[in-house]
Order: C-alpha cells, then sequence, then structure tokens
C-alpha cells in the first residue's frame, strides 16, 4: 500500500484539516491517558513548522448523534495545548456559524479544534453533505487518524472526496510497522487476545488460524470459551450467544493445527473491588456467584513459557480486569515479560495502552505499540480499511 504522505503535500499558509483519533479516556477532569495525543505531535508539529494553518477534528466516545456534555473535546483541547505549546482555540460544534468566522479568522501557526464530530448524526452515515461542509473549511485534508481508519464515517472518509488527502506520520508509521506481520513472520508465532467481546477478534482469530501456534486467550474473551468448553463459568462476563461461535473456533483450530490456549484456572471473587477477597480457582471448580476476573497463576505461567519460546507476539486487550489491583496481575506480567522477551512484540487497543500507562511501562520496550484497537485488528486480518485507502496514491 502506498500511501500519499504530508511530505508530498505542499501546506505553506493553507488551511489543512486534520482528523486524528483522540478518542481518549477522560478522568476526573482530566486527559487519564494522552498516548494518542502524544503520538499525533510529529504530524502536527510538522505542519505548523511548515506554516500551515491547522483545524483539528476527532470524534470522542459514541455520543449517538446528539450533544453530550460528558464527551465535549474540551479537556481535550487543554491537553493538545500543553503539549504542542500553543494556545488550541475550541469551538463548540464542528460546522456551523461559529465555525464560519472561527475558520475565516485563522493564520498561519493557529490551531483550531471542532467539536466532537459524532454529536452529529452525519458524522457515522458518512453523509456527503456534512462531509463537503467540513472540506469547505480547508484546501487540503491530512489524516492521523489510525485508531479510526477502519470506519468509513464522513471525517475519516468521506472529506477525502473532497479535498487533496495524505496521511501523517503516525498512520505511515503504524502501516509500515503492522504490514509485514500480514506476511511470512518468525515463528513460533503467538497471538494474546482479551478485553471484553468476542466481536471484533473473530475475525482475527480466523485469520491467524492457519499462521499462528498459538492463540492465547484472556478476559472476558476467555470466559466464552471456558463456557464453549462446558464449563460452569458462574456470574462471569461472558457471551451466550457467541458460544456457538467460540466451539466452531475451537474445531478450526484443532483441524488447522493451531492451539487456542483457554486459561485452566481463574482469579475469582464474588464482588468487584480493589480490596475484596479473592480466590485462584480451577475452572472445575468454578460456581455460584463466581465471577473469573484474571488468569489463573498456573495458567500465567503457562502463558509465559509460550511467550519466552515465541519469535513473534501479537497482543490486543487485557486479560484481566486490570484496573483492579487483586486483577492486574496476569496483564501486569504478560506486560512485564514481553518488556524482556527475545522475540518481536506488536501491542495494541486502547485498554492495553492504558494498562502500560498504569503500570509505568515505556512502549519504547516493544517492537510496536498501536494506537489502533479494531483498526489494529482489522488491518491484520487483511481487510480493507476506507480511512486508508483514500490517502492511497
Ligand atoms: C478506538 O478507540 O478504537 C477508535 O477511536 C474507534 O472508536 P469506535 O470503536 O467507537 O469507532
Amino acid at each position: 500500500m502506498e500511501l500519499k504522505t504530508i511530505k508530498d503535500a505542499e501546506v505553506k499558509d493553507k488551511t489543512v484539516l486534520v482528523r486524528v483519533d483522540f478518542n481518549v479516556p477522560l478522568e476526573k477532569g482530566e486527559v487519564k491517558d494522552d498516548t494518542r495525543i502524544v503520538e499525533s505531535l510529529p504530524t502536527l508539529q510538522y505542519l505548523l513548522k511548515s506554516g500551515a494553518k491547522l483545524i483539528i477534528m476527532s470524534h470522542l466516545g459514541r455520543p449517538k448523534g446528539e450533544n453530550n456534555d460528558e464527551l465535549k473535546m474540551n479537556l481535550v483541547a487543554v491537553r493538545l495545548s500543553e503539549l504542542l505549546k500553543v494556545d488550541v482555540k475550541k469551538v463548540d460544534s464542528c460546522i456551523g456559524e461559529e465555525v464560519d468566522e472561527a475558520v475565516a479568522a485563522l493564520e498561519a501557526g493557529d490551531v483550531l479544534m471542532l467539536e466532537n464530530t459524532r454529536f452529529h448524526d452525519e458524522e457515522k452515515k458518512n453523509d456527503t453533505k456534512f462531509a463537503k461542509k467540513l472540506a469547505n473549511y480547508a484546501d487540503l485534508f491530512v489524516s492521523d487518524a489510525f485508531g479510526t481508519v477502519h470506519r468509513a464515517h464522513a471525517s475519516t472518509e468521506g472529506v477525502a472526496h473532497h479535498l487533496d488527502s495524505y496521511a501523517g506520520f503516525l498512520i505511515e508509521k503504524e502501516v509500515e510497522a503492522l504490514s509485514p506481520l500480514l506476511g511470512e513472520v518468525e515463528k513460533p508465532f503467538v497471538l494474546i487476545l482479551g478485553g471484553a467481546k468476542i466481536d471484533t477478534k473473530i475475525g482475527v482469530i480466523k485469520a491467524y488460524l492457519g499462521k499462528a501456534d498459538s492463540i492465547l486467550l484472556g478476559g472476558g474473551l476467555a470466559n466464552t470459551f471456558a463456557a464453549a468448553k462446558g464449563f460452569n463459568v458462574g456470574e462471569s462476563l461472558y457471551e451466550k450467544d457467541k458460544v456457538e461461535v467460540a466451539r466452531e473456533l475451537m474445531l478450526e483450530a484443532e483441524k488447522s493445527g493451531c492451539e487456542i490456549v483457554v486459561p485452566g484456572g481463574f482469579i475469582v471473587a464474588d464482588e468487584i473491588g480493589d480490596n475484596v477477597l479473592t480466590a485462584d480457582m480451577e475452572i472445575t471448580g468454578v460456581e455460584g456467584n463466581m465471577k473469573m476476573l484474571d488468569i489463573g497463576v498456573k495458567s500465567l505461567y503457562k502463558f509465559l513459557g509460550i511467550l519466552e519460546k515465541a519469535k513473534t507476539i501479537i497482543w490486543n486487550g487485557p486479560v484481566g480486569l486490570y484496573e483492579k489491583t487483586p486483577f492486574s496481575r496476569g496483564t501486569r506480567e504478560i506486560a512485564d515479560a514481553l518488556r524482556e522477551v527475545k522475540g518481536k512484540t506488536y501491542l495494541g487497543g486502547g485498554d492495553t495502552l492504558s494498562a502500560l500507562k498504569m503500570f509505568g511501562f515505556d512502549r519504547d520496550k516493544y517492537t510496536h505499540v498501536s494506537t489502533g484497537g479494531g483498526a489494529m485488528l482489522e488491518l491484520l486480518e487483511g481487510k480493507e480499511l476506507p480511512g486508508l485507502k483514500v490517502l492511497t496514491k
């Protein structure tokens, strides 16, 4: 895939509409994890240094086409101002009179941030009129929103049909780092998949059954597979309607010679909290109102043994409820071990990033840490990503 990049663009004195993925976690009036903002700085700084006027837009959360005070971009604009060391002006919409005036007043070196694009229903519908309105504000379009390139929305895809469009440095870096995984990779090749939902992971499991040697499961995903194996999962989070899919995937794995490793034991508790009673329980002992909230220690050691020998590792999604101390060990020890293993390590997913941040683990210790969750998985499935397609030569 050959991308048109900002190095190919003439931006001096131009108004550049930049789509970033600033869908970041907010907590207590602050951006809790600013990784995605930090990762977009090289592009923004390059454009500013080259004499552009910037209009920045992003979605935040899933506000369903309506204004939502909790999902406004204000805190994000504050954090961006601090990081860029530029006073980022923020408007309360992404189209309309206030925006028209703010755009008209822009000068080279200015940065304007639009409000959450998903406050408009037209965004997810990839409405042409809406995309044109956004496009009319600028001379060219730059996308650096790697985390959102799998979405064909007005601000990620639609707008590119109305402006000369280029990829920013983050998109370039992500595509360059992840594309080799689509070809032949060094074996043993291991995937670790966690997180709550099976839906987003089915495609990647299928795509890698013939390629990976082992797929290690954790999180809610593992609970669904444990249920598919016929175990009682108590009151654990699992997807009842996906048990059949999990069963089919295990059968396919058997045929393809790939081992799907479902933990044989879990850290269980009756309630979720920072100071609750827990037990390390074999899956056969889970019953009643027990909740499986992290992988058990024996399973963790089994995982670590497999990872130590692996030459290529992809990890997407925490293996337990890492935000709560009693259930963070599995995710922490895997993240820690991957800093030292000899194999190449590719990590991704918003929660995985937040876990690294929480543990204070430096991203430089891994081969690549992706800012994409779903985007990384869909790229690895070999799917055509709409937000990337519009940036190709
Ligand atoms: C993400 O966090 O994966 C991206 O920002 C995309 O968000 P979405 O899944 O709500 O489209």
